[in-house]
C-alpha cells in the first residue's frame, strides 16, 4: 500500500537523479559554461541509491524513473539498472534521457531490466538542435531512438519543451509524427526554473495554444487514456494516429492535486516538490550509519512535507538548483 500524504495523495513514484552532469547545454536549462559540478564524493554511490530504493519500495514506491542531468553520462548505469530491477515491489522502471548516448546503451539497458525511456527532443531540425543544445548532434538522437525501439523499450515518449520564438513553429511537425511514425509526443510548458529566469513567463506557450494550433493545422484531438506512465501528462489522439499527444501543463493547469511523486537529487536530498526549495537530507544520515527504520522515517517525513500546490502563477520556481540538478 503506498503511503499517503496529508492531502490524501498516494505517493508511489520516485524520480531519482543519478547525476547532475549532462553532455548537452540546452539553452533553457543550463548556462553555456555549464553549472558547477558536484564532486564524486557528493554524489550518492550506487550502493547507497540501491539501499534508499529498497526502503522506498517497502514504503509502497513501485514506480522509479532515473533522470539526470543526463543519466547515461554516469558510468555503470546498466549494472545499477539491473540491481534496481531486482528490488521486490518496483514494477515500472524507466529512464529520461536526451537520447544522444542511447545508441550505445539501449540494448544493454533493456536486457538489464529497464522497461521504457522518455527522450527529450525539442526540434526536428539539425541546425536548430545544435543551437538549442549548444553541444549536440541530432543524428545521435535518431540513432538512440532507433536503438531503443530495436531493444524493445516501450512505450517511448518524446518530450518537447515548447519555447516561444525558439521552437514553437515546430509543434505541428511533432504532432504529425504521431501519424507518420506512431510517436508518443508530449508538449511541456517551460517552467521558470534555473537557467531561464529571464524567460520566465514571457516565453511560455500555454498548452491550450499548442492544442489550438495542432487542431487548426493538423486535425482534431480526441482525449484518450494514453500510454503507460505515471506523470502529469493528459493525452489526446489525432484521427487515425497510432501515437498519442500528451500535454504537460506545468503552469497553466497545475496538476498538484494528483501529484504522486517524490524526487531524489544526485547528492542525496529528497525534494518533496519540484517547485519548492525545501529538501530533506538523506545522504548525511545514510553516511552516519542511520538504520533502515530511520531512513524510512526520513522518507515518510518528505512525503508529509509535500505542499498542497505550487504558486507559479504568482512566483518564480526554485532558483537554488537548475532542472538538471533536480532531475526534471
Ligand atoms: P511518465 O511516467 O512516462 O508519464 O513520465 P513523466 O512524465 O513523469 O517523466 P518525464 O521525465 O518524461 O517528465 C516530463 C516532464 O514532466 C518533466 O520534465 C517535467 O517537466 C514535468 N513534470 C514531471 N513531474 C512534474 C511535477 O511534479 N511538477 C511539474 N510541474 N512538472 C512535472
Ligand atoms: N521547463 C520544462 N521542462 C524542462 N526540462 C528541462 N528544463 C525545463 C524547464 N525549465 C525538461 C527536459 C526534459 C525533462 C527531463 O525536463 O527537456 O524533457
Ligand atoms: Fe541536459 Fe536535459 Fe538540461 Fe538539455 S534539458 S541540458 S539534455 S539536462
Amino acid at each position: 500500500m503506498p503511503y499517503r500524504d496529508d492531502f490524501g495523495r498516494a505517493i508511489h513514484y520516485l524520480r531519482v537523479s543519478v547525476t547532475d552532469r549532462c553532455n548537452l547545454r540546452c539553452v533553457y536549462c543550463m548556462p553555456g559554461e555549464g553549472i558547477e559540478k558536484q564532486s564524486h564524493a557528493d554524489i550518492l554511490r550506487y550502493e547507497e541509491l540501491e539501499q534508499i530504493l529498497r526502503i522506498a519500495a517497502e514504503l509502497g514506491i513501485n514506480k522509479v524513473r532515473l533522470t539526470g542531468g543526463e543519466p547515461l553520462v554516469r558510468l555503470g548505469l546498466v549494472d545499477f539498472v539491473r540491481r534496481v530491477a531486482a528490488i521486490p515491489g518496483i514494477d515500472d522502471l524507466s529512464l529520461t534521457t536526451n537520447g544522444t548516448l542511447l545508441a550505445r546503451h539501449a540494448s544493454a539497458l533493456a536486457e538489464a531490466g529497464l522497461q521504457r525511456v522518455n527522450i527529450s527532443l525539442d526540434t526536428l531540425r539539425p541546425e536548430r538542435f545544435a543551437q538549442i543544445t549548444r553541444l549536440g548532434r541530432l543524428e545521435d538522437v535518431w540513432a538512440g531512438l532507433e536503438a531503443a525501439r530495436a531493444a524493445g523499450l516501450k512505450p517511448i515518449k518524446m518530450n518537447m519543451v515548447v519555447v516561444r520564438g525558439l521552437n514553437d513553429d515546430e509543434v505541428s511537425d511533432f504532432a504529425r509524427r504521431t501519424l507518420s511514425d506512431g510517436w508518443h509526443v508530449r508538449f511541456i510548458e517551460l517552467m521558470p526554473i534555473g537557467a531561464n529566469v529571464e524567460w520566465a513567463f514571457s516565453r511560455v506557450v500555454p498548452v491550450a495554444e499548442i492544442a489550438a494550433r495542432i487542431e487548426a493545422e493538423v486535425g482534431s484531438l480526441q482525449p484518450v487514456h494514453g500510454p503507460t506512465g505515471n506523470g502529469p501528462a493528459r493525452y489526446y489522439q489525432l484521427p487515425g494516429a497510432a501515437g498519442t499527444i500528451g500535454f504537460i501543463a506545468a503552469l497553466s493547469d497545475h496538476f498538484c492535486s494528483s501529484c504522486n511523486r517524490l524526487r531524489l537529487t544526485a547528492d542525496g536530498r529528497l525534494r518533496p516538490c519540484l517547485m519548492s526549495e525545501e529538501e530533506i537530507d538523506l545522504r548525511g544520515p545514510l553516511r552516519a550509519g542511520a538504520s533502515d527504520q530511520e531512513l524510512k522515517e526520513l522518507l515518510t517525513r518528505a512525503i508529509q512535507r509535500k505542499p498542497q500546490r505550487h504558486h507559479l502563477d504568482r512566483t518564480l520556481g526554485p532558483q537554488d538548483r537548475t532542472m538538471a540538478q533536480i532531475g526534471g
